[in-house]
Parts: structure tokens; sequence; C-alpha cells
């Protein structure tokens, strides 16, 4: 298996280019299943994700191409998906177990092909992450659904029916899930207490591409008419607010000045605030996000996650590591889910100073981190890894970098193009 060992210390500089968002891709790769017509997706990140579920798509007979150059402005692959000839409806354990987002498949399939089979995800480091409210919403839409030998049996034989759904909290997958389904159901749907990430916005809009009849983008509240199908459509994936974050993060620990290019300052508003109170600077340029530390300390910043519009709980883990090295405490609470501070015992492996009491850690600053071997447990977990290794003094050695590439394209590509000692070495 592969490490990534670094040799801290160094200060970043230069640019890095910010890739198309992986919890946008995810959903908008499942919408192709709603049409007969092709799906073509550009500024596709190259990510352990995509490939995942490009081959659960490919199982049900979906069609994926990849395609030449990406339009202008754009980085990313593109790719272009054709569900005309869907012959399956299964999502089999060995694929979802590899990623929980194959559930996104349930709604889409449910709604165009009557019957969905879709393996129960099981849970993942941060958490037990039940479907629960995806399944209570879409009976409520009308689809039978038993629970058997692990999977997630649903049927819909007359097609779903729209409804009131309100969520009893906010939740993303399900969210989109419903969205999905609600666009081809009977009737109106009207999705109250629905999560606003970016990313559900963008899924939004491509749905529209395709002729869906969507109200209310970007707000809590969903209105779905139901149409009989979707059409052909275009759609270049947002870019990837989190990618954004974690190397603003890079610049921020390292004491250097990163250019994110491609990066758009409206997707991290809350990120931007805490960080700036940090002491982090963002100017926003014609040329990208350029992110550099003020006045050369930085100062410890309590947080609590919550969701969007609020400090993203995909970026906690990178936060806490900037934390143990900044001026003073830091009390971090982690509200979405229920053990996310799976990176806590491995930067102590490092050095660091933190106390967890629950739901929240207090970060003692002002610790000199020291490099050591470390294990990478879940995706932001690795990355938080990554940062402290940056700025710790001598090496880091993080094992079971598999996690990692699930969510960063070509990570140690660029941080090293601005000067970080970081490589992959086969263990
Ligand atoms: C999405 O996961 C993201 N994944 C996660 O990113 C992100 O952390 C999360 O949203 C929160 O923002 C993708 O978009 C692919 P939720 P999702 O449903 O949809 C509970 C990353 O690092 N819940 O909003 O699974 C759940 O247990 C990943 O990129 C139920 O109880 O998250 C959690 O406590 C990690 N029942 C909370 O809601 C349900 O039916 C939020 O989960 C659904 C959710």
């Amino acid at each position: 298996m592969d490490q990534i060992k670094i040799r801290g210390g160094k200060s970043l500089h230069g640019t890095i280019h910010i890739g198309g968002a992986k919890n946008a891709a995810l959903p908008l790769m499942a919408a192709c299943l709603l049409s007969d017509q092709p799906l073509n997706l550009s500024n596709l990140p190259h990510l352990a994700d995509i490939a995942t579920m490009t081959n659960l798509l490919t199982e049900l007979g979906v069609n994926v191409s990849m395609n030449g150059a990406a339009p202008a402005g754009y980085a990313g692959r593109v790719f272009t998906l054709d569900a005309k000839k869907t012959t399956d409806i299964i999502a089999p354990y060995e694929l979802v177990r590899k990623m929980r987002a194959s559930v996104l498949v349930l709604g889409p399939l449910l709604t165009r092909q009557g019957r969905a089979r879709v393996s129960l995800p099981g849970g993942c480091a941060i958490g037990t992450r039940p479907v629960d409210l995806h399944l209570k919403a879409l009976e409520q839409m009308g689809a039978v659904i038993e629970l058997k030998e692990g999977y997630i049996d649903a049927k819909a034989e007359n097609g779903l029916k729209g409804c009131h759904v309100i969520f009893p909290m906010v939740t993303v997958g399900g969210t989109e899930n419903i969205l999905m389904a609600a666009t081809l159901a009977q009737g109106e749907t009207v999705i109250g207490n629905a999560a606003r990430e970016p990313e559900i916005g963008d899924l939004a809009k491509c749905l529209v591409a395709m002729g869906a009849k969507i109200e209310g983008i970007g707000t809590d509240t969903l209105k779905v008419q139901g149409v009989k199908k979707m059409n052909q459509a275009d759609h270049a994936v947002l870019p990837d607010r989190i990618e954004t974050g974690t190397y603003a993060v890079a610049a921020a620990i390292t004491g250097g000045e990163i250019l994110l290019k491609g990066a758009r300052l409206d997707l991290i508003d809350a990120v931007v605030d805490v960080l700036s109170r940090v002491g982090v600077e963002f100017e926003d340029t014609d040329t990208g996000l350029r992110v550099s530390r003020t006045n050369g300390n930085l100062k410890g910043v309590d947080l609590m996650t919550e969701p969007y519009p609020g400090f993203p709980t995909d970026m906690q883990a990178q936060f806490m590591a900037l934390m143990t090295v900044a001026d003073g405490a830091s009390m971090i609470t982690e509200t979405i889910f229920e053990n996310r501070f799976m990176h806590v015992p491995e930067l102590h492996r490092m050095g660091a100073d933190i106390n967890v009491q629950g739901r929240s850690a207090i970060v003692r600053g002002n610790q000199k981190l020291s490099g050591a071997p470390v294990m990478a447990t879940d995706l932001r977990a690795s990355v938080s890894m990554v940062l402290a290794g940056l700025a710790a003094e001598g090496e880091t050695l993080i094992n079971r970098v598999y996690h990692l590439d699930r969510g960063y394209e070509r990570l140690e590509e660029k941080l090293s193009a601005c000067g970080a000692d970081i490589e992959r070495v086969q263990a």
C-alpha cells in the first residue's frame, strides 16, 4: 500500500488548480439515470470515488465515455453518461461498501425504472450514517421498501407521487435522493428543511438543464413539478470548496502564500470568516484566490461545525491541525457526525495537545509539531495529517493513503509544486 512521506518546515509558495467538487460530481453522475438522453459532465475531478461511481453506473448498463478537452476555463475531465439502455437496477454490496454515495442511485432508479435494489451502505469511520431519512421520504412518495439480506429492495410500479417531505434533520444525501426522485414523480413535491450545500444547488441547476422544474434552488424549501421525461444536457461541475479550504489551510499552517486557481470565494464564506479571525488573509484576484498568513502569527479561535451556510464538517479536521500551531486555545465542536475526531490520536503522536470531551475538543496551540509515522483513517482525517506534516519538524510517514485518493486529486504533485518536500512511496 502506498505511503506519503513529508519533510516539514517549508513555507509553501505557488499556484494550485482547484478541481471539480467530488461531492457535486457524485450526485451529478447518478442523475444521468433519470434520462434516456446523454448527460455531458465537464470539470470532473480524477478521483477514486469517481472511478467507483463509473463502475457502478456501468454495472447498471450506463454507457460512460470519457471525452477530450474540457470547455475553456475548466481543467477537469469530460464524461458522457448515456443511460438509454439501463439494464439493471442492482447496486451491489461490493461497490456500495467502497463508497456510501452509491446510495444516490436509489432515487433516480426508482423514479424512472420503478424498481431499485441497493445495498445498505454500512457505517464508516466517522459514524453509523444511516439512510433512514432517505427511505422514509421515498415511502411517503409511494415507494414500497423492504430491507432484506442487507439490501434496500424498493418498488414503485406505478411511479412515485409528489408529496410534502419535511426532513427532521438536514441531510445532504437525503435531499439529493429525493430531489432527483421528484423530477419524474407525478405532481408536485415540496422538500422542507432541505440541505443548502452548494453541491445541491449545482445538482438542481443540472436537473433543470435536463428539463426538470425546480423552484427554491439555494433555499431550504425546494418545490419540484414532476415531468414526463428528461432530456440531454451539458453541465460543468462547480469547484471543490473543501479542496479550496484545505489548501488555504496549507498556506496558513506553513506561513506561505498560495494562489488557488478556479476557487470560488462565494462557496466558502464561513471558512473565510473563521480563518480570517485566525489571521489568514484572502484576496480575490482575477487569476484566482490568493491565500496567505497576515502578520506571522495565528490565533486560536473556537469553532462549531454546522450544515451550510455554517462551517463545513468536512473542514473540521483540517482546521484542528491548524489550531495545534496557533497561539492560545481553540474549542472545536463537531455537530454533524458522532465520531469525527479520529485524527486526534494521530495528531497526538505528532505532539499536539488536544483533549476530547464528547463532541468537543480543546486544542491548546503553540505546539512544536514533530514528524512521526501516522495512520490515515478517513478522507479528511488523512489530509489533516498531511497539513500537520507540512508544519512539523522532521519526517512524517502517512499510511493507508487510499483514503486520501478518494477525495484529493494529485495532492502530492500540487503541494510539491509549491515547495513542499512530499513524495508518495511504495510501502
Ligand atoms: C455528505 O454526506 C457528504 N458526502 C459528506 O462528505 C459530508 O460530510 C456530509 O454530506 C455533511 O455535509 C457526499 O456528498 C458524497 P448527511 P451525507 O446525510 O449525505 C445523519 C466527505 O468527506 N443522517 O448530510 O452522507 C447522518 O448520520 C464526506 O467528502 C441520518 O441520521 O451526509 C449525519 O449524522 C464525508 N439519517 C447527518 O445526518 C439519514 O437518512 C448528516 O448526514 C441521513 C443522514
